[in-house]
């Protein structure tokens, strides 16, 4: 039978996260890294499901601009889903099963939900499977930044500055201080990412003489972490990995090349410097301040 094209209903959800882990499971194999699960252990995969993936997948699509999948008889081939923030639609999700692949299959699903996404600008966090990147590249969206892992189990660190970590008098202040400095730094603003992540992260606000100057989220995923001024960054770092050590966890964070002084400082600080998992910010325009800002790790959104 011929696969079919339908939109994604929240009872897909489990099914679209499957075909996630097994595509990227292919991709790890081939690429020499580790699987993200063994989807035939039900039990690590209901672990894994309910408490990471589940949030993650209402959320984008609770706030999707667009969802398709491709299924035949049933069963789930592939799926594509974006986001639209402002002017900026960002692709979050595309991902065919292995036995699927090229044919076809990944070019329909992105004309549909995301080609065809009426939009201004367009912006994609990329792995380095040569698939996708020739089907972004061909959809006008092009590698503007590389993006690099570092890793290690989260310690206590002090880097001297004068910020002070604090909030403001109500979360709708506070979102819109996010959102002046996502303006500044990214060129777009995400409310919808801030609250979702503040349930799931710890929040961290900075300031300077009163006036926010950046924030970061630590948990069990750290980021996005942001800076105003790039010689906070440091500081924002120090402060994210000490609150991520208290609960045991790992500082894993994935950051812009043009971003020299993370780069510096956790060269210098010795983190672990992992290529495998070497990304691409592909946008159709430019985010003025990338060297200011790191991703929300795991990559489906900024
Ligand atoms: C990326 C992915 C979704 C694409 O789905 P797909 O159904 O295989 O895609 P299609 O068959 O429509 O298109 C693949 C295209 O890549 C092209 N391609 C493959 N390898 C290529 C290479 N090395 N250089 C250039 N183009 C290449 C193919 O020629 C094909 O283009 P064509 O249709 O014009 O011939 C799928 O490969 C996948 O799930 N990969 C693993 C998960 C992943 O990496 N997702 C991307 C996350 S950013």
């Amino acid at each position: 039978m011929l696969p079919i094209f339908r939109p994604i209903k929240t009872a897909d959800l489990q099914n679209i996260a499957r075909v996630f882990v097994a595509s990227l499971n292919q991709r790890h194999l081939e690429t020499g890294l580790a699987p993200i699960v063994d989807l035939s252990d039900e039990t690590a995969w209901n672990t894994m499901w309910e408490a990471e993936r589940r949030p993650l997948f209402e959320h984008v699509s609770a706030h999707a601009a667009v969802g398709w999948l491709a299924e035949d008889d049933g069963e789930v081939l592939g799926y594509a889903r974006s986001i639209q923030r402002d002017d900026v639609c960002q692709l979050t999700d595309f991902f065919v099963l292995p036995g699927r692949q090229h044919a076809g299959l990944g070019r329909e699903l992105l004309s549909r939900a995301f080609e065809q996404v009426e939009s201004p600008s367009r912006l994609i966090l990329a792995n380095s499977n040569p698939a996708a990147l020739s089907r972004y590249m061909r959809a006008g969206v092009y590698p503007m930044c590389t993006i690099f892992d570092f890793e290690r189990k989260a310690r206590p660190v002090s880097v001297e500055t004068d910020l002070e970590v604090g909030s403001l008098p109500s979360e709708a202040e506070e979102l819109e201080a996010l959102n002046q400095i996502d303006k500044s730094l990214l060129g777009y603003t995400r409310p919808q990412e801030h609250t979702w992540l503040a349930e799931q992260r710890s929040r961290l606000m900075f300031f300077r003489n009163g006036t926010p100057a950046g924030y970061g989220y630590a948990g069990r995923w750290s980021g996005p972490l942001a800076a105003l001024d790039d010689n906070d960054m440091p500081a924002i770092m120090a402060q994210i990995e000490t609150n991520a050590a208290k609960s045991d966890a790992t500082f894993g964070v994935m950051v812009p090349l043009a971003n020299r002084t993370a780069m510096t400082y956790l060269i210098d600080q010795g983190f672990h410097l992992d290529t495998g998992h070497t990304m691409y910010f592909m946008a159709d325009f430019t985010p003025p301040g990338l060297d200011r800002y790191i991703l929300s790790m795991p990559g489906f959104f900024t």
